[in-house]
Formats: structure tokens, sequence, C-alpha cells
């Protein structure tokens, strides 16, 4: 089905292969997520590869590119002891109408549901206690001209790929985050690129390759160490 954003930005639902939604932008002939499972690759990439390696308990995370909301919803759902706050940053928000449609698996809860709808329903540029010890602040900007304020643990890197969005995965870009963490702080993002690789390594990140979700050989964790 097809969504116009408020942005003009055409976006169309999909159906990935794990029974979770996805969206596709003609305009940039690009995915939200992986076609082979959206849930899937969020949680491989950035609740199993990033969150769970953190041993932390109050948590800051910054993620780039809110979208659906799915990478916020799974760290809610996984936060275990943490306390969190999650802050992400999107220049495109998406629309009610489409936020509504949006599912996270064939099977799931009434209760996940009403996280996810109060996750999508909470106010734009303001902080909000979703759950207790899971604060969410969905900030609407664009990252390339964004200042951060805040020092972070976490940075869920999401943004479109490297060959439609370079200039997302630039050194300028990666150097204004890595400038935004804590010492110690992880980044973790679906990309393997070399050129990917090498922007965050000449910023002063050590990284590593990490095997990637299904259907991708590899994955890149980048810590500021
Ligand atoms: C790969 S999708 C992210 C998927 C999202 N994390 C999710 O779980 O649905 C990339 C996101 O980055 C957003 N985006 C694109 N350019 C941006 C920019 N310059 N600043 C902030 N967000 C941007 C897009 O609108 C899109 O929501």
């Amino acid at each position: 089905m097809k969504h116009r954003l408020k942005s003009g930005r055409d976006i169309e639902l999909k159906l990935s292969e794990d029974g979770s939604h996805t969206l596709f932008v003609p305009e940039l002939n690009e995915h939200y997520h992986s076609v082979y499972g959206a849930k899937t690759e969020s949680i491989h990439v950035f609740i199993n590869s990033g969150l769970k390696h953190l041993n932390k308990e109050n948590i800051r995370i910054l993620e780039i590119g809110f979208g659906t909301g799915l990478n916020a919803l799974l760290t809610a759902l996984y936060k275990g002891n943490h306390k969190i706050e999650y802050h992400s940053i999107e220049k495109y928000p998406l629309n009610t109408e489409i936020e509504k449609q949006l599912q996270i698996s064939e099977n799931t809860t009434p209760e996940e549901k009403n996280l996810f709808d109060d996750i999508h329903s909470c106010k734009w540029n303001t902080e909000s206690e979703i759950i207790p010890g899971f604060k969410l602040l969905k900030i609407e900007a664009d990252l390339l001209t964004f200042s951060f304020t805040h020092k972070y643990d976490l940075v869920y890197f999401d943004a479109f790929g490297p060959d439609v969005q370079p200039e997302m995965w630039s050194t300028g870009i990666f150097r204004k985050i890595y400038n935004s963490m804590n010492k110690n702080g992880i980044l973790t993002t679906y990309s393997a690129k070399g050129a990917v690789r090498r922007a965050m390594q000449d910023v002063g990140f050590r990284v590593e390759r990490l095997p990637g979700p299904p259907h991708k050989r590899e994955m890149l964790r980048a810590s500021k160490v």
C-alpha cells in the first residue's frame, strides 16, 4: 500500500520474510530494513550486538533514523534492569495512518502492541517516560545540521545505505557522533562497507567486523576506547 509523508516523500508498506513490516522508498529504491526479516535484523544488529554488549546500568542511546520505531520498541522490550534514555533523530516522521498499520510480527501480544502505540503517539521533541525506566525523546531534525547536546553510551546507526545516502556515512558525521559519545561507548550498524569502516577508523573508532543478520555476511561495531 502507498502513502505520502508530510514531507512529500512516497513510501510503501511491505511485509518482510519474518512477518514484520518494513517500508520501501521508491525515490531511493531502498527499504527501511532487510527484506529477509526486519525484526530479525534489528534484534541482531542493535539489540544482540549493541545493547546486550554494554555493561552499564544507566544507558543513553542515540538512534539515527527513528523510522518505524521498531528499534525503540525492541529496546524497551529487551531493556531488562537497565535505565534507558533513548534519543532518536528523524528527518521524515511517518503519518499516524501508516504507524497504525505496522505489524511487528505475526504473533504480537496486546502488551507489545500497546507499547508500540505509546512509542508512536508520544509527542515529538519532548521526553516521555513510556514505561518505568525507558524514556523516549523523538527529535524531528536533520542529522546533517543537528548539534548534539548530550553524551551517548550506545549509538544505533540506522541511516539508509551508504550507496543511496553517502552524506550520512561521511567522516564529518562520524566525527560529530564520536565527539558526542562517552568513553567505552559503542556504535553498531548493519553496513560492513570498507569505506564506512575506514571513515569510522579515521575519526578514532576501533572497529570490529561481526557476522551479519540473515543474508548478510558482516556488520560493524565501533567502539570509542
Ligand atoms: C533505514 S531507515 C531507519 C529505520 C528505523 N530505525 C526503523 O527501525 O524503522 C533510515 C531512516 O533515516 C531517516 N533519515 C533519512 N535522512 C535523514 C537525515 N538527514 N536526518 C535524520 N534522519 C534521516 C529516514 O527517514 C528513515 O526513517
